[in-house]
């Protein structure tokens, strides 16, 4: 990816489709990296638009009863709509419908045609009307379509057309492909491409007789035929940025930088297309980047199965920032990845209500509480302290080489990390207890640095999430305006005495409580995914046995318990009891008292900064006249006790399942 400018581009989307996941993902993906570039600084422009022409628009206006711009023009408004919610800054929208479009595609057909690279010739070939492609008879699989996914009845159509002449640029292509290996991107799809080079490449069959098909761009050579869809198409990408209308804007954006698609419109992109513009001489985009597929269950989503995801109920329910993010982290880019609610909702509260949001709502209690809502000054500095500020300044190198890698997911998984270790941080200062002992000068170190922290990751995270961090960082007291990146490389951005706002929940945590009954049984919307599926044991055969002596339980009986993660805070002997010990945990931001009975294995001192499992919804009760709000879970054997806790790092208020 060059750094000078930045230019990127989606597909543009058949506009008779309703908008779907795939859309959704790509355009997200888009706007995610403009935005990155532009918080870096770099001149980026972003582009998408809808696919207007061809037998797909032609065919759904005819069943509606309207002319076929009449269905694009309603349709369309789809798109746009979409976009206006899901927060995406496109520079451009380019319908191919439009003259500053149409004008362009046909000077190029002229050109080529004049210059020979287009003829005209007697065609007999299979046709698939899905994919709107030729194929030979040895292209068929089975005698259907060959296209990956499709499989479907082709036509047999024996007609005369125009041909560009695709055939004579495979060797060149071939080479270039290998010369620029970062063309086709990831490795493993340009691999992909030359496999597809090795067969003989045919000349593309680029007109459509308007006897058959009239609904495109008029060849202006021969007005009985319109031009095959995805040559009008593919040339959105420069009619849409001034080719032949606007060589100065042009010239400032070609060739792109960044053209995203999704595997399956792979050879369009990496033969159709690069031997288009050699034949216009114009130079390739420098990545064509394809990605991989959401799948739902891990099933291709299909109407049939019932399992499509509709983007736009996901941005209802759980809010636009967090549908963006969920899209970002999940995909590693180029591999396919997983849609389910189950796994929605994990990250969900995994990475944002428990991690982020807890983050946020204790520095700003805490503030709140013991420093005046004003963010404190900085006392002295330990080896935490450092820690903790290189590992947020490395984070935005780290985004940084991850955004010009195209890996959005393990640039996010980085600030996962500087959230979990500041959450980390916390526990180990533990500020609540400086806060009470009234160490101002302590407590306010671990105060700024944890504000810091949360300047810099809302930075990183705002050009997926742009209203959620923009709150937080109003938040922290900063400006509105987006972050700069160069600021994020800056410590010490925030001055002491800077006002915090007021206490905010931005990823409320999606409980099993929140959700009624009907929901809690479907398998999508349960916050306890593996349990929800063992909930099915009493429909099987044979139900696994229980220990000896131990009555099974239904697994409503199970969802009674709330069991969480918590701190030891701190701990001391209950005064006539040498088996028992006061415990002060933390569940969250809540503070409660424990009394536990494992003084015999346990010294006081051992325990503080313990992360250990409770019942946390246990009836309070007075154990030796010490009220208890809770229970610990141990477990012993042969005389030894061993307190219960999490294989990992996990913030208290963690729900186990
Ligand atoms: N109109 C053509 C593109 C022309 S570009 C010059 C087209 N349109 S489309 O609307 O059918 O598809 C657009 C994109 O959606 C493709 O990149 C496709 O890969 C993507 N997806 C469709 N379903 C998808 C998923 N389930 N997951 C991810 N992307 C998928 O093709």
């Amino acid at each position: 990816m060059q750094s000078a400018k930045f230019y990127v581009t989606t597909p543009i989307y058949y506009v008779n489709a309703k908008p779907h996941i795939g859309h959704a993902y790509t355009t997200i993906l888009a706007d995610v990296l403009a935005r990155y570039h532009r918080l870096m600084g770099v001149p980026s422009f972003f582009l998408t638009g809808t696919d207007e022409h061809g037998q797909k628009v032609s065919q759904a206006a005819e069943k509606a009863g309207m002319t076929p711009q009449q269905q694009a023009d309603g349709t369309v408004v789809r798109f746009q709509d979409a976009w206006k919610k899901f927060e995406i800054t496109n520079d451009d929208f380019i319908r191919t419908t439009e003259p500053r479009h149409k004008t362009v595609v046909q000077a190029i057909l002229q050109d080529l045609f004049d210059k020979d690279e287009i003829y005209r010739a007697d065609y007999d070939g299979w046709y698939c009307v899905t994919c709107e492609r030729f194929f030979t008879e040895k292209d068929l699989i089975d005698g259907k379509c060959p296209e990956p996914g499709c499989g479907r009845d082709v036509e047999k159509i024996r007609e005369s057309n125009y041909f560009f002449r695709m055939s004579k640029y495979q060797d060149w292509l071939m080479q270039y492909i290998q010369d620029n290996p970062k063309f086709i991107q990831p490795d493993f799809r340009r691999n992909e491409t030359l496999g597809f080079l090795k067969k003989k490449l045919n000349d593309l069959c680029i007109s459509r007789p308007k006897s058959r098909m009239s609904w495109g761009i008029e060849l202006p050579f021969d007005k009985a035929f319109v031009t095959y869809v995805w040559f009008d198409a593919l040339l959105n990408y420069i009619t849409a940025i001034g080719y032949l209308s606007d060589e100065a804007k042009f010239r400032k954006w070609w060739p792109a930088s960044c053209q995203l698609i999704g595997k399956d419109i792979l050879t369009t992109h990496t033969v159709y297309w690069p031997t288009m513009l050699k034949a216009m001489n114009l130079p390739l985009p420098e990545t064509v980047f394809a990605h991989g597929w959401w799948l739902s269950g891990r099933e291709k989503m299909s109407k049939t199965l019932g399992n499509v995801v509709n983007p736009m109920e996901y941005a209802d329910k759980y809010g636009v920032d967090a549908f963006r993010y969920f899209l970002m982290a999940e995909m590693s880019l180029g591999q396919d990845a997983d849609f389910t609610e189950d796994v929605f909702l994990r990250r969900y509260n995994t990475d944002l209500a428990n991690d982020l949001g807890n983050l946020l709502s204790r520095v700003m209690k805490l503030i709140g509480s013991y420093c005046d809502g004003l963010v404190p000054s900085v006392g002295s500095l330990g080896q935490d302290e450092e820690f903790l500020k290189k590992v947020a300044l490395a984070a935005v190198e780290k985004m940084a080489d991850a955004v010009a890698r195209m890996r959005i997911d393990i640039g996010l998984a980085e600030v996962a990390t500087v959230v979990r270790e500041t959450n980390r941080y916390l526990e180990k200062t533990q500020p609540w207890t400086l806060g009470k002992k009234g160490e101002k000068e302590q407590l306010g170190t671990v105060m700024y640095f944890s504000v810091e922290v949360l300047r810099i990751v809302s930075g990183l995270l705002y050009p997926v999430m742009p209203t959620q961090m923009i709150v937080l960082r109003k938040a922290l007291g900063l400006s509105e305006s987006q972050p700069d990146f160069s600021s994020l490389k800056t410590w010490g951005v925030i001055k002491p005495g800077a006002p915090i706002g007021q206490m905010i929940n931005l990823f409320p945590r999606i409980a099993p409580a929140a959700q009624d009954d009907k929901e809690r049984k479907g398998s999508a919307m349960t916050e306890v995914p593996v349990l929800a599926k063992t909930q099915n044991v009493p429909e099987q055969k044979q139900p696994i046995a229980a220990p000896a002596g131990v009555a099974q339980i239904e697994y409503t009986d199970f969802t009674k318990v709330q069991l969480c993660t918590a701190v030891i805070e701190s701990a001391e002997k209950v005064e006539g009891a040498d088996k028992l010990l006061r415990l002060q945990i933390k569940i969250g931001d809540e503070a409660r008292q424990i009394v536990a009975g494992i003084a015999l294995h346990y010294k006081p001192e051992e325990l503080p900064g313990k992360r250990i499992v409770v019942v946390a919804n246990l009836k309070p009760a007075k154990i030796r006249g010490v009220e208890s709000n809770g229970m610990l879970l141990a477990a012993s054997s042969g005389g030894v006790m061993k307190l219960i806790t999490v294989d990992g790092e996990l913030p208290s208020g963690a729900v186990v399942k």
